[in-house]
């Protein structure tokens, strides 16, 4: 079945786009390798950027560079090449702690990702601090990475798990989540941006109102350093977890961020080589933070990789950066409402990157395949959120997301591929 042509949107000209950015688009989407091929013959339209973003090359450069001329282990060797690899691992931390505007290099622990943050957190954190009866604050929007964690620690430590239910847009509820801060809160578990709704939540004020009565915040910020200046001192959270992978680094890397007071009373989460300072079968002395938590060979490549993605996204710049994505978002969430049949899912007032969707009678997986022939990569399924799916009554939504390469262009192929969609399905 052909598409006929006034099916074919474009929603401004180039004259109005070419004033929409202040990036140089071209110039960025070749720093890329992935964006020159096709895909079934058509460019590729990557709009799964919440799942996971691709990565310049300088970042693919900089883990062949360290395979080929640095490779070797770290903190242990007393050669030339350990010492550049010792050398480049910390400087990453160091990179690290600078992007998230830590006070010290001691609160960034390297990990596997956000979900290895949360697990460190609640299995070290969690099993000191959290007892019977005692509660911790989750909310409705949270990926799952942020709520099996404390339910396994819930059913250790029979402790109580409540949740800041969400309204019709995707919003927390902030009265209620007030009414759910007690003397028995422990821990408050939030995520920054959601990855299903994108809305972003006000996480200074949850964090403020926490903090009134003592009580720890951890920030998952994995959709959100990408997006949005990231300052943990400004935030005052006391933990904070993000993936390499979604902020243009290598996969199997992560940090988390913890203030250096809490970390020190941490117990190790993982024992292992390069964890300690002295081993007895006796008794085993530990190392301070961050080196208590990063027991064996760690990945020393991705840190290093991570390194560099951070260096190339400052140099674009987060303001040209939340620039160009709120209008990719406008211009498209604009172009999705205007589509017969077309239910935003998260319409809150405070959005990044996310488009989540449900075209009626369709079912996101044939949307997801569609657009697959059409060269437009976009997530389906419930986004690792299924309280969120049950919350808006849908089993899966189709899900388009953001990254600052991205162009209108981009937008109007999965614009015109919803309406092959809608056409294929009558
Ligand atoms: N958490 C990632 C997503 O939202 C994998 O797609």
């Amino acid at each position: 079945m052909g598409l006929s042509t006034d099916n074919i949107r474009t929603i401004e000209d180039e004259s109005v786009r070419a004033k929409q950015t202040a990036l140089n688009l071209d110039q960025i989407r070749n720093d890329f390798p992935i964006f020159q091929q096709t895909v079934y013959g058509k460019p590729l339209v990557y709009l799964d950027n919440a799942a996971t973003t691709q990565k310049p090359q300088v970042v693919i450069d900089t883990l062949e560079k360290y395979y080929s001329t640095e490779n070797s282990n770290i903190h242990r060797g007393v050669y030339y090449l350990s010492e550049i690899a010792t050398e480049g691992y910390e400087n990453a931390r160091e990179k690290v702690r600078h992007f998230i505007n830590a006070k010290s290099s001691k609160e960034i622990i390297f990990l596997r990702g956000t979900t290895e943050g949360i697990n460190l957190v609640a299995s070290s954190y969690g099993r000191k601090n959290i007892n019977r009866g005692d509660e911790m604050i989750i909310s409705q929007m949270e990926h799952h990475s942020n709520i099996v964690p404390w339910q396994i620690l819930r059913e250790e430590k029979d402790a109580k798990l409540k949740v800041i239910p969400i309204n019709d847009n995707g919003e927390l509820i902030l009265e209620e989540y007030e009414k759910l801060l007690s003397e028995k809160t422990k821990l408050v578990s939030i995520v920054y941006v959601s990855n299903s709704l994108g809305t972003i939540n006000p996480i200074d004020k949850i964090i403020e109102l926490a903090h009134e009565k003592n009580i720890p915040v951890l920030v998952d910020a994995a959709q959100a350093v990408q997006h949005l200046r990231t300052d943990v001192q400004d935030l005052d959270c006391d933990f904070l977890v993000f993936s390499g992978h979604k902020i243009f680094g290598p996969t199997g890397i992560g940090v988390l961020y913890a203030k250096e007071g809490i970390l020190q009373e941490m117990p190790p989460y993982q024992g292992g080589g390069d964890m300690i300072s002295s081993v007895t079968f006796e008794r085993t002395l530990y190392k301070n933070a961050p080196y208590k938590f990063e027991a064996g060979t760690p990945n020393i490549s991705g840190a290093i990789g991570l390194s560099t993605a951070l260096n190339y996204f400052q140099k674009i710049g987060i303001e040209n950066i939340i620039q160009h994505e709120n209008d990719l978002l406008n211009y498209a969430t604009k172009a999705l409402s205007a589509i017969d049949g077309i239910k935003l899912i998260g319409t809150a007032a405070k959005k990044a990157s996310v488009l989540s969707f449900v075209i009626e009678g369709v079912h996101p997986h044939d949307v997801g395949t569609i657009l697959d022939r059409e060269g437009v990569a976009i997530r389906t399924g419930h986004h690792c959120t299924q309280p969120v799916m049950d919350r808006f009554n849908i089993p899966a939504t189709s899900r388009a997301s953001i990254a600052f390469y991205n162009t209108r262009d981009d937008i109007d192929a999965l614009v015109n591929g919803i309406y092959k969609v809608k056409k294929i399905f009558g």
